[in-house]
């Protein structure tokens, strides 16, 4: 298996890697008892793989059934339910073993159980291992409201395990994907030379490119943690790709995260071009790779007045202008973009016109 590569935050590290002795040495740490939280995925397909490593016997084994909808309160009562059923005072340790759904809630429970026990962060999906896994952000759905009730909390250390990857399915792979080349278009021209030239997507060469895709979403969330400027660079692609998920939500057909957010990035790159100065070259260039990763999926004109509602409904779009991040070139972002109503439905005809 490949190097172990490490990023340091403020308060807590990253591995990239199959760094099992670093796991050993945090679980030496004087804890009470260790939990771990997975889904009955994670559980079937990633416990495994700890407890080759670890004596798990005197473990506390939590599973929940996997998916977003269950990323709410009362899955949480659940999860408080069995960690006080198994005695877990202030210094247990919880192990979040799963996607971002296990990541953002087994946090959330951890941060709040006691007034907060330590948690680990093993993301086991490409979307928690390059998105969720910095940051701080845990949460829950609440009332059909994504993320509503939440906190900030940094875990003890983030462990990505190349392994976990081998048993996700590939469109999750390719969903996970999107926020990489999100990170190098909004922060890093050479990091997008590099990712456009991939032709598959295998376990060893995305493992090898997160690194520096961690390092960009750790150089922005370090300059902003809460939200109040330059963060908003990572929401390239989010506004129109956000919309066309919640769209297509209730659907027989609905998108992943990252392919909606792939779609989102096409129109915000046509955008770009069409209201800043990304050239024409680059914007074809963007347009071209993401197709053939994701292919195209049809978006009536007819959805277009319902589409622009979700656009305006998110975060705080009530102008009558909608807020994007769109991009000055390839490597360099532009936030707080206010795009005109017509602007947006011609980036959409711009990608049905593929
Ligand atoms: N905190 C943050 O900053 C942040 C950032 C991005 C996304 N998120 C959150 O992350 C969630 C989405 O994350 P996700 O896409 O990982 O979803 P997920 O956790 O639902 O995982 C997707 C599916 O893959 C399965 N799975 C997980 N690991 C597997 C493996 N190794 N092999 C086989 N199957 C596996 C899961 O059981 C699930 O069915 C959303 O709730 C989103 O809000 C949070
Ligand atoms: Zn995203």
């Amino acid at each position: 298996m490949s190097s172990i590569k490490k990023i340091a935050l403020a308060d807590y590290s990253i591995f990239v890697g199959s760094a099992w002795e670093e796991v050993k040495n945090l679980l030496q740490r004087p804890y009470s008892k260790i939990a771990v939280l997975t889904d009955e995925n994670t559980h079937r397909l990633c416990l495994p793989l700890l407890q080759q490593q670890f004596d798990t016997s005197t473990w506390q084994i939590l599973k929940i059934p996997a998916g977003e909808q269950h990323k709410n309160l009362s899955t949480c009562s659940e999860i408080w339910k069995a960690m006080l059923a198994g005695n877990l005072n202030r210094n247990a340790l919880l192990i979040n073993l799963g996607g971002g759904v296990i990541g953002d809630m087994g946090g959330f429970c951890a941060g709040t159980y006691k007034r907060g026990i330590d948690f680990i962060q093993m993301p086991t999906t490409l979307l928690s291992q390059v998105d969720a896994s910095i940051g701080g952000k845990l949460g829950i759905d609440f009332e059909y409201v994504k993320n509503c009730v939440g906190l900030f909390q940094n875990p003890q250390a983030v462990f990505i395990f190349p392994e976990f990857l081998e048993t996700l399915d590939q469109r999750e792979v390719r969903s996970g994907f999107a926020e990489m080349i999100k990170h190098s278009l909004i922060a890093d021209a050479r990091q997008w030379e590099k990712l456009s030239s991939l032709i598959a997507l295998d376990v060893s060469q995305l493992t090898s490119m997160l690194p520096a895709s961690l390092q960009i979403k750790k150089k922005i969330v370090e300059e902003d943690p809460f939200e109040k400027g330059i963060r908003k660079a990572l929401n390239f692609g989010h506004t129109i790709g956000h919309a066309i998920e919640s769209w297509l939500l209730p659907s027989k057909t609905p998108l992943l995260h990252g392919e909606a957010i792939a779609i989102g990035m096409i129109c915000e790159n046509y955008l770009s071009h069409q209201m800043l100065d990304l050239p024409q070259a680059d914007m074809e260039k963007i347009t071209q790779f993401i197709l053939t990763i994701y292919g195209k999926t049809a978006i009536p004109t007819s959805s277009y007045d319902q589409l622009i509602q979700l656009m305006r409904k998110d975060k705080k779009n009530e102008a009558m202008e909608i807020n994007c991040t769109l991009l000055h070139q390839i490597g360099e972002a532009a936030i707080n973009q206010d795009i005109p109503e017509a602007a947006i439905r011609k980036s959409l005809d711009y990608y049905n016109s593929l």
